[in-house]
């Protein structure tokens, strides 16, 4: 499929776009699945490759039943009326978009939204989301293998694990269970917070949040975004920024 044209017409389809997605995610408290859905979409990025990434390919059954993607379709059917409304707006740019506006929202940092990515029908192959359980290695190595395959970096992946401020784990979907904070439809820094304080019993933590803490560069990053949200808002902005284009150029 071809890059749509960004002209005008796409630009103002885009902002309308924007305020459907507003309504739609502030009516049914979605905001959480959507940013899972925008950034398992752009995850799967190869740099080396340059396959996956925020192409729309989650769409299709053969990406969404992945099992890392487990209960996205759900987040997939919420945003079909606004494609259906918006049909020049390409999925790669809707799902990128309901995750920038589930961020705002909620009280997050404004990202900045170039629109243009083209839609892909290549799925790529499973297993290209990171692994809760850090696979068999140590969290870190296994996040860093992750995420550097993307092109990001250690300030990446500790801003951008900052998005379990929002949402839970459901025990039928991962196996995990809880919230990571006590707010989970609030974007602020409070899931740095509740790392550095410990285990609590009603909190949920990963074992790829929980590396975090384990490695001292990672760690330097969680001390920084607990003490002082501002660094953390403005980090995430450019990491969720990053992951948004992975293998996308702005026309
Ligand atoms: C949920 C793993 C990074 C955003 C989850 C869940 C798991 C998980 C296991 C629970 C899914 C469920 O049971 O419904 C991981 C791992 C990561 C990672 C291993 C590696 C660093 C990220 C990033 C973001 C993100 C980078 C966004 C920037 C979310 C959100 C939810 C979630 C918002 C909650 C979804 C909901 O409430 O339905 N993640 N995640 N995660 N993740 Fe992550």
């Amino acid at each position: 499929m071809a890059h749509p044209v960004v002209n005008a017409e796409y630009l103002e389809e885009i902002e309308k776009a924007r305020r459907d997605l507003r309504a739609l995610i502030s009516s049914k408290g979605c905001a959480p699945i959507m940013l899972r859905l925008a950034w398992h979409d752009a995850g799967t990025y190869d740099a080396k490759t340059k396959t996956g990434g925020p192409n729309g390919s989650i769409r299709l059954k053969e990406e969404y039943s992945h099992a890392a993607n487990a209960g996205l379709k759900i987040a997939i059917d919420l945003l079909e009326p606004v494609k259906a409304k918006h049909p020049k707006v390409t999925y790669a740019d809707i799902y990128q978009l309901a995750g920038v506006v589930a961020v705002e929202i909620t009280g997050g940092p404004t990202i900045q939204f170039n629109p243009g990515r083209k839609d892909s029908s290549v799925c790529p192959e499973e297993g290209r989301l990171p692994d809760a359980n850090g696979a068999s290695e140590t969290g870190a190595s296994h996040l860093r293998e992750v995420f550097y395959r993307m092109g990001l970096s250690d300030k990446d992946i500790v801003a951008l694990s900052g998005g379990h401020t929002l949402g839970m784990a459901h025990q039928e979907r991962s196996g995990f269970k809880g919230s990571w904070t006590k707010d989970p439809l609030k974007f602020d820094n409070s899931y740095f917070v509740e790392l550095l304080e410990g285990e609590k019993k009603e909190l949920l933590k990963l074992p790829t949040d929980k590396a975090l803490l384990e490695d001292e560069v990672f760690r330097s990053y969680v001390q920084l975004y607990a003490e002082d949200e501002d660094a953390f808002f403005k980090h995430y902005a450019e990491s969720h920024k990053k992951l948004s284009e992975l293998g996308f150029t702005p026309p």
